[in-house]
């Protein structure tokens, strides 16, 4: 069975989008600072469309590109919420980062929306469980990442849902905007499994449950 994983970037102070989050401002008012670390990882970069040119490549190994990389190769289908798409259907590049099915939750439904390079999003409006029953068999030998936000990972998180929890921690503070572990119940059991500290960024993955 597949591995169902989140990995998120946060500030120190817990948030992973800054205040006014909304399409137009992905991730709010200062909340790119989240993911600083990751704009010069090649594998990111590529996923982007970045490559070539289009900037600083790392000539060096970067020290979080193994986790990049390891993040990309696993998922093999993806599910979020209505807002992080809502944020990322104007950011995202064409074709967009994903390249597998992607399923959205939400209250609107929609016809499929088939990308170029994999990436096809299905509107799901019948629920959390059946939602990832689909990305599941979508994902095949492979994982399923819950991409976000906030409360599409609670909603996982607190019906037992999810396997593995990885946080990369930005040394940066936002005082305001969406946390991400609001309303999670504090019962829920983290197992700290492996911890790569780096300058830009400390990524903390947790056994869940
Ligand atoms: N830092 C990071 O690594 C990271 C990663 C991902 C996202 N983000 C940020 O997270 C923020 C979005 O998080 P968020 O907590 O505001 O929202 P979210 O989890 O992305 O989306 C919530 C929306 O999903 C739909 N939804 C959720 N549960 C549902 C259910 N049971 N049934 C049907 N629809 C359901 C609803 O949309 P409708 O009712 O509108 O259909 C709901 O308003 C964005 O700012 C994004 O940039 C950050």
């Amino acid at each position: 069975m597949s591995t169902v994983f989140a990995s998120i970037g946060t500030s120190l102070d817990g948030f992973l989008a800054g205040p006014n989050a909304r399409p137009g401002n992905p991730l709010g008012d200062g909340g790119a600072r989240i993911h600083r670390w990751v704009y010069e990882v090649e594998a990111w970069r590529e996923r982007q469309n970045l490559l070539p040119g289009g900037g600083v490549v790392a000539t060096v190994a970067h020290p979080s590109a193994e986790i990049v990389e390891e993040n990309f190769a696993r998922a093999g289908a993806y599910v979020m919420g209505h807002r992080m798409f809502a944020e990322g259907e104007l950011a995202w590049p064409d074709p967009p980062p994903f390249r597998a099915p992607v399923f959205v939750l939400t209250h609107t439904p929609r016809e499929p929306w088939v990308r170029e390079g994999g990436t096809t999003f299905h509107f799901v409006t019948d629920g959390p469980e059946a939602a990832l029953d689909a990305a599941r068999k979508a994902a095949g030998d492979k994982d399923v990442q819950i991409s976000g936000g906030a409360e599409t990972v609670r909603t996982y998180l607190n019906a037992g849902l999810v396997d593995e929890l990885e946080i990369h921690l930005a040394p940066i503070l936002l005082g305001s905007g969406t946390r991400l572990l609001d309303g999670v119940d504090p019962e829920l059991r983290l197992a700290p499994d492996r911890t790569v500290a780096t300058p830009e960024v400390t990524h903390i993955r947790y056994r869940v449950g």
